[in-house]
């Protein structure tokens, strides 16, 4: 990895308190002014006063001292390289109070980051924008001069100036409106005073929006605006948050502190949602549910964002980390949370099982790893800080805290949050903050156990052995890190809380035990030799199981007849196939697996087999046995797909309507005829306006009549993608364009992807789309290598260029092309990429080994087989 960038945090010296803001956007010139007064508290006698500013011109800078005085000061000296600004007065400055006064003036820039522009269409049909903030990680600095940092907490009073047809939002409730004393045409709002809080959260919205409201059952007003005309797809959403909010305040035992939730749809917005507190923001696809047109997957995820970003109110606005290496506070927790509060909201979704196959899973295939890294990551300049809000963060950090939350019980983990949330109410925590009202409220010793995992990277790989003791099963359990090579590294050991379920009762913990040291014995009363035991019951801990083959063939019946939980069937399977992986298992025994699943009939199973499947396809994608592999695929998914047929039940399970889009776009893409002819056939209907499509099975049919589309279907795709107003839709087209395998329709993709038809946020997704195929891999590759630079100027780095580089790379398999993107990478160095690279690089150089090691004993398995 490259050195890191030369960082240093802003003195301790002066602090803010608190801010006075006026933001003066100017829509048509896409600019704004602003001033801004920001009450200090100099500690200590000093001459310099250093904040945060990045592509802003400053003037008028006064600042005015305890005992009246106006000095200025002797220079501005601004560092563009470390966004900050250095004051210098030509006396030293007393201790104590002091207000800072200037006026500045920025851009509403395009690049989604600080106050910026989102481009919408009005009623008439005119092009307009709206001006919006994203300010998290380091992004408030772009928009007014500040200690942009999350420990220097302040209050603000912000004032917008807008014109009087526009709608100004900002965290707190509007207070007061006048006519501006120049302009009739524009007014002046003025926002309550926030609390303490720290600078990332602080948002204004300024545009033309419609909203629907209600009040929670705590007495909370709470809106979602939507753009224009589209209030009603504000509906579910606002169901959710209403209902959200009054949960979290028992969950925590803490009222929501402000006055107002406002949820908005932004047409432009580069993360998902951001939790700016009282003004969440949300991409448009997170939050509007059109109920004819929006998928149920869709519905729930926006459930998900919408328990996520609530969650945040108290995790991370009221109570933040210290400093951005603590950011897996804030994302891991909000993301075990959102799942606890959509658990409780909608049961139906069974959605800690999803959890397993979607988040656990993810963390534990990007933490085995030598490049990644451990939750609680040193880091400093914005780059550094853009590039942990990953996997590890969110996805470890969750498994981790669900890991934690099982090991304590629901109800002394309720006890301990209370604690700390209050404990530390309007201010900042270090990781060690948490652990310690959990051991509080336990008396388990948290931070030992937890720092294990926070402050290593990767996690253990358990290995079985098993020996009959009379009536007894004895087993060892032994750690050792899993690193996805099969190298082995004692370096590091965890503690961990392993559970034990056994035939008897296979949905009940038979025994618990906690692992400290490397090796344990457990003892297990009564177990015969003829039944099976298994760790891990409800896939919680966050380490994979190595059993030897004689346990691992006992669970293979009970997968089969479904003794096993589906958690349970998964996790032996999950963990099976990372042993495949990593070399320890033949990829063979795992395709012999797999078919133990043709009667399978569990989403959340089936989803984990599409996980594996998919890896599979990638890597036998660079082989010329792959239609054999199709053909196999086809038939796993054959009779699950007979069985749910194209036609939705009357009343069928949100999990039903799930599964058969997975299925069916499984069968379309594996290239199965039927399920290709009547995509074909109900696409050619939904163009012609006869039979709309279920939006469920939107997707899986553009997807597999793109895949094998000339010019004239690719042309009626475009021309569904312009016909499309909700933005739902929009994506779900232009994600399908990329399964087309024709070279000359792959180009135009990628044409399509970089025009003005597709908003920089959703341009990334479509190439990617792209390098999902054999190839579009390289097409992609080659087309990024020839675009880089105004893909990096589009988005001036930042998280979407990361995800780029991750999903065009890393599926690759060879030495050659590892050596290929390692040089490309050396010699253009992009910042706040560098850790995703060595990340892809490893995993390019795994499937090289991968597929030498397995390939010949696949074929022959495969041809074997003749399906
Ligand atoms: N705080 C983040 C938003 C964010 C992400 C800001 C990355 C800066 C960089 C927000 O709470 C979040 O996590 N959003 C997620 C959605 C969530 C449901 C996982 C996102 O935007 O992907
Ligand atoms: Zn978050």
């Amino acid at each position: 990895m490259p050195e890191p960038k030369p960082f240093e945090r802003l003195p301790g010296t002066v602090r803010p308190t608190h801010y006075s803001i006026t933001l003066q956007p100017n829509l048509v010139k896409c600019i704004f002014q602003g001033c801004e007064e920001v009450s200090l508290d100099i500690k200590e006698a000093t001459r310099e006063i250093k904040f945060n500013t990045l592509e802003l011109t400053l003037r008028d800078i006064s600042l005015k001292l305890s005992d009246g005085e106006v000095v200025k000061p002797a220079s501005t000296d601004m560092s563009p390289s470390t966004e900050t600004a250095t004051l210098t007065f030509e006396r030293p400055l007393p201790a104590g109070p002091a207000t800072l006064c200037m006026s500045f003036s920025g851009e509403l820039n395009d690049k989604m980051k600080g106050m910026y522009r989102s481009k919408y269409t009005a009623e008439n049909g005119e092009e307009r924008y709206s001006a919006v903030t994203q300010f998290e990680a380091t992004d408030a600095r772009r928009c007014f001069p500040c200690w942009d940092e999350p420990a220097l907490k302040a209050t603000f009073d912000i004032t917008l100036v807008v014109p009087h047809d526009r709608v100004p939002l900002s965290n707190m409730p509007e207070i007061s409106r006048e006519t501006h004393e120049s302009d009739s045409n524009l007014i002046v709002v003025k926002f309550a005073r926030t609390p303490l809080m720290s600078t990332y959260l602080v948002a204004v919205v300024v545009g033309e929006y419609d909203y629907v409201e209600d009040t929670s059952s705590d007495g909370i007003r709470v809106r979602v605006y939507t753009p224009v005309g589209k209030q009603e797809q504000g509906r579910f959403a606002l169901e959710v948050a209403t209902k959200v909010l009054p949960y979290y305040k028992e969950y925590f035992n803490i009222a929501y502190p402000l006055p107002k939730m406002d949820l908005i749809a932004i047409a432009d917005f580069s993360v998902g949602a951001m939790e700016n507190w009282g003004l969440v923001t949300y991409r448009e696809t997170c939050l509007l549910v059109d109920p004819h047109n929006t998928s149920a997957s869709q519905r729930q995820w926006i459930a998900l964002v919408v328990g996520h970003e609530l969650a945040h109110q108290w995790f991370g606005n009221l109570v933040t980390m210290e400093w951005w290496t603590h950011l897996w506070l804030n994302e891991g927790y909000a993301t075990f949370v959102e799942f606890l509060c959509v658990d409780h909201l909608f049961p139906e979704y069974d959605i800690w099982t999803q959890f397993v196959t979607n988040t656990y899973v993810r963390a534990l295939e990007l933490d085995c790893l030598k490049n990644s890294h451990p939750i609680e990551v040193p880091v400093g300049h914005p780059s550094e800080v853009d590039e942990i809000f990953d996997d590890i963060s969110y996805s470890k950090g969750a498994s981790v805290i669900r890991m934690l939350h099982c090991y304590l019980g629901d109800k002394d983990f309720r006890v301990g949050m209370n604690k700390y949330l209050t404990r530390h109410q309007y201010a900042n925590t270090y990781t060690e903050d948490l652990w310690a009202a959990l051991s509080e409220a336990s008396s388990k010793p948290v931070a030992e156990v937890m720092s294990t995992w926070t402050k290593q990277t990767g996690f253990p790989m358990i290995t079985v052995k098993s020996h009959q003791d009379g009536n007894n099963r004895v087993l060892t359990l032994t750690q050792q890190r899993f690193l996805a090579d099969g190298s082995t590294d004692d370096s590091s050991q965890w503690m961990v809380p392993v559970s034990i379920s056994t035939q008897q009762n296979p949905s009940k913990v038979a025994q618990e035990v906690l692992l400290e040291r490397r090796s344990v014995q457990v003892v297990l009363e009564g177990v015969s030799e003829a039944t099976w035991v298994k760790l891990n019951p409800g896939t919680v801990g966050y380490y994979r199981t190595q059993y030897p083959p004689e346990m691992l063939t006992q669970l293979i019946p009970a997968i089969q007849d479904k003794c096993l939980p589906p958690l349970d069937r998964l996790g032996v399977f999950n963990d099976l196939f990372s042993m495949v992986q990593a070399g320890h298992t033949s990829t063979v025994e795992v395709l012999k697996v797999l078919r133990a699943f043709e009667d399978e009939h569990d989403f959340t199973v089936w989803s984990a087999v599409h996980n594996c499947v998919a890896r599979l396809n990638q890597l036998l994608s660079h082989t010329d046995f792959h239609p054999a592999f199709a053909a196999f695929v086809r038939h796993l998914f054959s009779r699950i797909g007979q069985k749910l047929g194209w036609e939705a039940k009357p009343g069928e399970k949100h999990l039903d309507t799930l599964l058969r889009s997975l299925v069916l776009g499984q069968l379309g893409l594996y290239g199965d005829e039927q399920v290709v002819a009547e995509a074909r056939k109900r696409l050619a209907a939904h163009v012609a306006h006869t039979t709309t499509l279920p939006a469920d099975l939107r997707s899986p049919v553009y997807k597999t009549v793109v895949a094998q589309a000339d010019e004239k279907t690719y042309e009626q795709m475009l021309k569904l993608y312009r016909e499309a107003d909700l933005h739902e839709e929009k994506d779900r087209i232009s994600r399908s364009l990329g399964a087309t395998r024709d070279p000359n329709l792959i180009q135009r993709v990628l044409q399509f992807a970089m025009s003005s038809e597709v908003r920089n946020q959703d341009t990334i997704f479509v190439i990617i789309s792209v390098a999902m195929t054999a190839p579009g891999r390289s097409a992609a590759w080659a087309f990024f290598k020839t675009h880089h630079q105004e893909l990096v100027d589009r988005y001036e780095g930042g998280y979407l260029v990361t995800r780029l580089i991750k999903y065009i790379t890393e599926n690759f398999a060879s030495e050659d092309m590892a050596r290929e993107v390692e040089t490309f990478f050396r010699e253009r160095q992009i910042p706040g990429t560098e850790r995703t690279v060595q990340q892809s690089l490893e995993t390019i150089r795994l499937n090289a080994a991968w597929l030498n090691r397995d390939q010949q004993a696949i074929k022959k398995y495969l041809t074997d087989l003749q399906l």
